[in-house]
């Protein structure tokens, strides 16, 4: 850490000795001041983090510079030393924004002491600040075309009310976002926002995820526990994958939805909940419903208002913006210098299908900004070579091979690409090959194949 700079300012010559030689002791570098107006001079030439600011002193008191002092440095900390402190000058000076009011005569601990918390204090501050923006940037929606903007609005006029929301669109095509976004601008914005993935869940644990349990409700209930309806009470709760919750779970989701009351597994109290509920989902409920599989009065409760994103590949238009986006997100994350996406490779981003929509986008963008190494500019070549391609399957016969052998080798091939194209996710893999997601697990066993343990969200 580069070390810390402070400025003291009183007119008492001895003072600023002591304290210089004190504090450099310690290892801040110091400069001093006689008077307010001196110390302005040296804010002005130096960069400093802490003031030591004297309140009585010849002309301009310490009091009486603080505010312009905060007003031309507001990133710096100001600790105002008195002798004759009365708590009156103490809550003024807290007012004006001083951090701290420490006491003459000083004592070396004391000041250190304060000195070091309000330091840590600054940069806790500057820490939280770049978390804030941080988790801005990353929820930040992207998108200008009429589609996009079109969705915007709806959220704008969503987000205040209580409706609640259903939210369908491919996989990757922004659901999860647009969910937080509509949390975020709504009354419950300070209350909690909890999420449930239903398709995450094994059917016999999922109410229990929902309403909580009581102490020894089945086998494995050593503890009470509180369910996420109870866990998003004053909030906002996002059921994710709704289309994958089972018929039991749907009965016991729409009584919540229809009284606000909801029992723990195993419990006889009753429990009030105040939750708002947006719902998504990537199959078609209109066809669950028909298919017997998802309660139809349940759909309508959820969807008051309903949102469908469109797929990346029907608003290519908001390519070049999101691929930006996502090059200035992972650059300064990998701690990289800004890169420049050339006009052809822009070209062939913007040509491609996206069968995972912005996620993949997103994760071409990250993969090109790992390989292309210091390189200032992705080239057309680099986006050739980053974007998956579902390889074919090779004719594959070989004189010899048994024929089950031949399958083997062709159904790997296929699962592989069908992996790759998805990002590894073996549920969104299952779904756009159209088979169970266990029959995939199992295949992919059997073909030894490896499968990375990202499904846990
Ligand atoms: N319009 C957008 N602007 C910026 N980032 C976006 C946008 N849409 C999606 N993303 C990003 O793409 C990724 C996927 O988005 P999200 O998780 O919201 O999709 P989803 O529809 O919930 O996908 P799935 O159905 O697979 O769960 C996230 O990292 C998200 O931040
Ligand atoms: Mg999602």
């Amino acid at each position: 850490m580069p070390r810390a700079s402070l400025l003291v300012i009183d007119d008492e010559p001895n003072i600023l000795t002591t304290v210089k030689r004190a504090l450099e002791l310690e290892g801040f570098a110091v400069e001093v001041a006689g008077s307010a107006a001196a110390g302005l001079t040296k804010l002005a030439e130096h960069d400093i983090d802490l003031v030591l600011l004297d309140v009585m002193m010849p002309g301009e008191t310490g009091l009486e510079v603080l505010p312009r002092l905060r007003a031309a440095h507001p990133d710096v900390s100001v600790v105002m030393m008195s002798g004759n402190a009365t708590i009156e000058t103490a809550v003024q000076a807290t007012r004006l924004g001083a951090k701290d009011f420490i006491e003459k005569p000083l004592s070396g601990d004391k000041l250190l002491l304060t000195v070091q918390n309000i330091l840590e204090l600054a940069r806790l501050s500057r820490e939280h600040e770049r978390l804030r923006a941080k988790a801005r940037a990353e929820f930040a929606m992207v998108g200008r075309s009429a589609a996009m903007r079109a969705i915007f609005d709806k959220v704008g006029k969503t987000a205040p009310s209580q409706g609640r929301v259903l939210i369908t669109g491919e996989n990757g095509t922004g659901k999860e976002l647009v969910a937080r976004a509509i949390h975020d601008h709504s009354r419950r914005a300070d209350g909690p926002f909890i999420k449930l993935n239903c398709a995450a869940i094994p059917a016999e644990l999922i109410e229990s995820e929902l309403f909580g349990h009581e102490k020894g409700a089945f086998t494995g209930a050593v503890q009470q526990r509180r369910g996420k309806f109870e866990l998003a009470d004053g909030g906002t709760l996002f059921l994710d994958e709704v289309g994958d919750m089972n018929p039991s779970a749907q009965a016991k989701v729409l009584r919540v939805l229809q009284e606000g009351e909801l029992e723990r597994v195993g419990g006889s109290e009753t429990l009030k909940v105040d939750v708002r509920v947006i719902a998504a989902t990537n199959k078609d409920l209109q066809a669950e419903i028909a298919a017997g599989r998802f309660r139809e009065d349940l759909y309508y409760r959820l969807a008051v208002v309903p949102i469908e994103l469109p797929p990346l590949r029907g608003r290519r238009e908001d390519i070049p913006a999101l691929v930006e986006h996502f090059l200035g997100q992972v650059c300064a994350d990998n701690d990289r210098k800004a890169k420049r996406v050339a006009a052809g490779a822009m070209t062939l981003l913007m040509q491609h299908d996206w069968p995972g929509n912005v996620r993949e986008l997103k994760n071409v963008v990250e993969r090109l900004v790992i390989l292309t190494g210091d390189a200032e500019v992705i080239s057309e070549s680099d986006v050739a070579d980053a974007l998956p391609r579902v390889k074919p399957v090779k004719g594959g016969f070989a004189r010899g091979t048994p024929f089950k052998d031949l399958v083997a080798a062709a159904e790997r091939d296929i699962i592989l690409a069908a992996l790759e194209a998805n990002d590894h996710h073996v549920s969104n893999t299952a779904r756009e090959l159209q088979l169970e997601r266990s029959h995939l697990y199992k295949k992919m066993r059997a073909l030894g194949i490896d499968h990375r343990a990202d499904e846990a969200d």
